[in-house]
């Protein structure tokens, strides 16, 4: 979703604005703008596009001042446009701001009756104006931030300068994630602390309701009924990532290649030869452990596949109970917890809004955990346990080693449960060599690209394509159409190969590539005779299964053959050539892989 950066130093800062837009750009990304302090004006640059249209505007015409904020932008109230990018401005203030304001026609209104005029359709120049209007009454921008939130219904966090108070940058946040950087005589603002890694390890994590007053000699933080605060700054020891591509052409194919690597990471330190030490999960674990009785997924996108995969291995291995369902229906409807059941969460970000509130309203539950890859974010500082997926940035918006590490971690955690039920000792010890043995099975997996790269190109004249999995199977059919939908544009649906006679067999032709996941497991027969009903149809089959699956290749079925694995593994040895799939399909397609139209790789917005 947007991003946001501010600063406030003793040098010039734009570049600095403009670094953090590219580091942030992979969250939104169809229009982007800066806003410094020059000569005690309110200098503005804005760009339609990517944050490179921008800098090159500003190279033709740069800006120079010591503070500053600037905005990338995912569109929400308004079309992309310039006028609609932000920062938005009143006069002497700018604003940057991520969220949604509910009421912001009501407050449009209000401000339209005291004679403001607005240019943009975005609810952000209603934040603007009304901040200008407090402004006259007080002269000071915090009272006039403080008084202008007072009205918002709804989501933000917002980045504000004022020509009339020029060496201060004052922030606030409410639903949507805001950080300080701490630097020497300098100090920042960013929506993520990966804007700011180039220009400080040092963090904090403002908390709900939180605003910031920040120059370059102090920090000052107001919780929500206006007191003063301390919170703490955390120092980042983690190495940072190269946030660049390296050998590769594009992000999303760098963190495919990655996983072998980064699943390794996921294990490191938290299984021994055998089994699971149960100290990953924190000091707290155990007594929460003892007591679960169920698990409740939430999740959104990727994360609910996962989410998906971990329900059949609860109750298949486990017998722990399990249910999942995606956070935003969720969090709207009314709910029956059973008693003792931990509520998981799952996601890359921890920011995904409607993930979040799904927490937030969470009642009744014996404790909440987090599965996720971003330290510091909000599921996981709001979650009473957490286990990090440890699978580094991603920056790609189509996700991909996120979510192969996201299993590990709940494959992590059912053993742990599991062993409290009805999980035995061998059953764990076959898990865990099983695991042990993914970051090498994974790599060989990998060296069928050009197999895959090859047999992407009876996709990519395609409008629609169906995907079919059985059991644990089914939802790692629905990642691979989610996969080649969010980065080719084809239409991709995935089915329980069960239910193809019950509606998508009508659909079923020459013209429609049907993808089958087919690993040698208990279902295997049950799916061939569904993959028949394909072949009478004159269906064209692309069968992922390992040499036992006993598939050949014939005029309309072409087999990728993937090494033999372990059952428990397959879900994510199968995700790798899907991955690849979707990723050739859209490189002949010539679509923007990394950042695909309408979508963002954060949504901090429901
Ligand atoms: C967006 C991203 C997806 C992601 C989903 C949930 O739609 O594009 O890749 O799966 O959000 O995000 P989360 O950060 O909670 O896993």
């Amino acid at each position: 979703m947007c991003g946001i950066v501010g600063a406030a130093a003793q040098r010039n800062v734009s570049k600095i604005l403009l670094e953090g837009l590219k580091r942030l750009e992979y969250r939104g990304y169809d229009s982007a703008g800066l806003a410094v302090i020059e000569e005690q004006a309110i200098g503005l640059r804005k760009a339609v596009g990517k944050v490179s249209e921008l800098v090159n505007k500003f190279d033709q015409d740069p800006i120079k001042g010591i503070v500053g904020i600037a905005h990338t932008r995912w569109a929400t109230h308004g079309a992309p446009s310039e006028i609609n990018a932000h920062p938005h401005s009143s006069d002497h203030i700018a604003v940057v701001h991520n969220g949604i304001i509910e009421n912001h026609e009501e407050l449009r209104q209000q401000l339209k009756d005291k004679g403001y005029d607005f240019v943009s359709e975005t609810d952000t120049e209603v934040v603007a104006h009304l901040i200008h209007s407090f402004f006259i009454e007080s002269g000071c921008l915090k009272t006039a931030l403080r008084q202008a939130v007072g009205s918002f219904d709804g989501a933000y966090a917002l980045g504000v300068i004022s020509a009339q108070q020029p060496d201060t940058v004052v922030c606030a946040r409410s639903g949507s994630p805001l950080v300080v950087g701490v630097g020497i005589d300098e100090n920042f603002i960013a929506s993520d602390q990966l804007a700011l890694r180039q220009v400080t390890d040092r963090f904090i994590f403002l908390e709900e309701g939180d605003l910031a007053e920040v120059t370059t000699e102090a920090i000052r933080i107001f919780d929500q009924q206006g007191e003063s605060v301390e919170r703490p700054v955390v120092q980042l020891t983690d190495v940072e990532e190269s946030a660049d591509k390296g050998e590769y052409r594009h992000y999303m194919l760098k963190e495919i290649h990655e996983q072998p690597r980064v699943l390794g990471n996921t294990l490191q330190g938290r299984v021994s030869k055998h089994s699971v030490l149960e100290e990953a999960f924190g000091a707290e674990a155990k007594a929460i452990f003892d007591q679960v009785e169920a698990i409740q997924i939430l999740a959104c996108g990727t994360s609910y596949h996962a989410g998906m995969i971990a329900k059949y291995w609860f109750e298949d291995w486990a017998g722990i109970p399990c249910a999942v369902e995606v956070a935003s229906e969720y969090r709207y409807r009314k709910t029956v917890v059973r008693p003792n059941t931990l509520f998981v969460s799952v996601s890359q970000s921890g920011e995904t809004a409607d993930t979040l509130a799904a927490l937030r309203g969470s009642e009744g539950y014996l404790a909440s955990l987090t599965v996720c890859n971003v330290a510091n974010s909000s599921l996981v500082r709001e979650s009473d346990l957490c286990l990090m997926t440890l699978a580094g940035p991603e920056i790609g918006v189509a996700s991909t080693k996120a979510f192969t590490t996201q299993l590990v971690a709940l494959q992590l955690l059912v053993i742990a449960l599991g062993r409290r039920a009805k999980m035995t000792p061998e059953k764990e010890t076959e898990l865990v060599q099983a695991l042990h043995a993914l970051p090498e099975l994974c790599e060989k997996v990998l060296k069928l690209d050009a197999e895959i790269q090859q047999l992407s190109e009876a996709f990519s004249e395609k409008h629609h394509a169906l995907f079919l999995g059985r059991g644990v199977e089914y939802p790692v059919a629905k990642e691979g159409a989610l996969k080649l939908k969010e980065i080719s544009y084809i239409h991709a649906e995935a089915y329980p190969a069960g239910e193809l006679k019950h509606g998508p067999l009508a659909l079923v032709d020459s013209d429609m590539p049907v993808v089958a996941v087919a690993p040698n497991d208990q279902l295997l027969e049950k799916l061939k005779s569904n993959l028949e009903e394909v072949q009478a149809r004159g269906g064209k089959l692309f069968v992922f299964a390992d040499e036992q699956s006993g598939f050949a290749n014939d005029d309309n079925t072409t087999v990728l053959l993937l090494p033999d694995v372990p059952g428990s593994i397959a879900p994510i040895i199968y995700t790798l050539p899907l991955q690849l799939l979707s990723y050739h399909v859209a490189i002949l397609k010539g679509t923007d892989v990394d950042q695909p139209r309408n979508l963002a790789k954060s949504v901090t917005v429901e």
